[in-house]
């Protein structure tokens, strides 16, 4: 009977839209970080309005001194080397019990965003992780740019122990620019309009271990080179993956004539050591920070 199985087609038809869709939903599902999600929040939370986006970034306000209006600033976020703890009473209660006093002589206070319950204590955790990895560009690389990248051999780079591959491969990082577009630390979920899911992602968690074929070093070699992945580009979708790679605002650059074989070498063995630490959270990010200041 025509009508009957006009019918079943068109269910079919309908069951394979709904998987699609599902499918599709599934595939796009962002992936975030503690430092991820605590950069958005920062922005949503208007840290930078007070605080200014970096010491070169400057903020006006005024203390009240014997019954007197001065102007004065506001200290950044980073002038000072923080504690995940010091960050988490800051945001949490506006300042810390010991300088209240002195706080409440300010035209313009922090504001106490756990006590007034706009941020979750959860939220504030993950600011505190951006604030802390973001703090670390003053520890190497940042600043001084042209700290030594010392001469290495593909034997001296399998022969690194894990603190030396933690310094060097986080120095090296930053001198070439990975963390500009994988985030701070390799954390991931920097913008890039037209891309698969509207970011670029990090170097741990899922979307990572998909792009590099379960997290293969001759295929993380290979996006280094080239820019591109190769697994990815010749698999069921590879079209599609393509398609998306052409298309996405901010493509990556291949890195074959700049590097040298033992320096791509120490980013394979240093993207894998992140892939194993997986998403950061502010204890992890102090004790990353304590691994480099031993071995600097
Ligand atoms: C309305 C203005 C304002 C906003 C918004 C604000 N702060 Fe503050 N914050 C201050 C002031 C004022 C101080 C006291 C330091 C000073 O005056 O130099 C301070 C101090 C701090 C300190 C301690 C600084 C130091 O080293 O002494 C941290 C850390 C901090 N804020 C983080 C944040 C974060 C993170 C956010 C966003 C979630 C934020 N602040 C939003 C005004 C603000
Ligand atoms: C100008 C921006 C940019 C820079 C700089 C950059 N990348 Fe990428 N990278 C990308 C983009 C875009 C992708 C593709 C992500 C996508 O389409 O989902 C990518 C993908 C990757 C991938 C695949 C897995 C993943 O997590 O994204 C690896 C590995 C990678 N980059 C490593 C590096 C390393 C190591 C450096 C520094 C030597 C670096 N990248 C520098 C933009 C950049």
């Amino acid at each position: 009977m025509k009508s009957r199985s006009l019918a079943v087609a068109i269910g079919i038809l309908a069951a394979f839209a709904v998987l699609a869709g599902w499918f599709y939903r599934y595939e796009t599902k962002p992936e975030s970080s503690p430092v991820s999600r605590g950069a958005h929040l920062a922005t949503a939370a208007g840290c930078y309005a007070c605080h200014g986006t970096s010491i070169d970034d400057p903020r006006a306000n005024f203390r009240l001194r014997d019954s007197q209006w001065r102007g004065t600033g506001i200290a950044p976020i980073w002038e000072e080397e923080h504690s995940a703890k010091s960050i988490v009473t800051w945001v949490t209660h506006g300042v810390p019990e010991s300088k209240r006093e002195s706080h409440e002589n300010l035209l313009m206070q922090m504001p106490a965003y756990g006590d007034d319950g706009h941020l979750t204590a959860a939220q504030i955790d993950d600011i505190a992780a951006w604030a802390l990895a973001v703090g670390m560009k003053g520890f190497q690389g940042y600043d001084n740019l042209d700290e030594d990248m010392p001469e290495l051999t593909p034997e001296e780079v399998a022969d690194l122990d894990e603190g030396e591959l933690v310094l060097l491969g986080d120095r090296l990082s930053r001198q070439v620019g990975c963390y500009q577009c994988h985030g701070e630390l390799g954390q991931g979920r920097i913008d890039n309009l037209a891309s698969f899911k509207g970011y670029i992602p990090g170097f741990q968690g899922a979307d990572f271990l998909k792009l590099t074929d379960g997290g293969d070093p001759a295929e993380i070699r290979h996006w280094i080179e080239h820019g591109r992945g190769q697994a990815i580009e010749s698999g069921v979708l590879g079209g599609m993956a393509k398609k998306y790679f052409d298309a996405q605002a901010i493509p990556m650059p291949g890195y074959a004539e700049v590097l040298s074989s033992a320096e791509i070498d120490l980013l394979v063995a240093y993207t894998l050591w992140l892939q194993e630490q997986g998403p950061l959270k502010a204890e992890a990010i102090e004790s990353f920070a304590g691994i480099i200041d031993d071995n600097l």
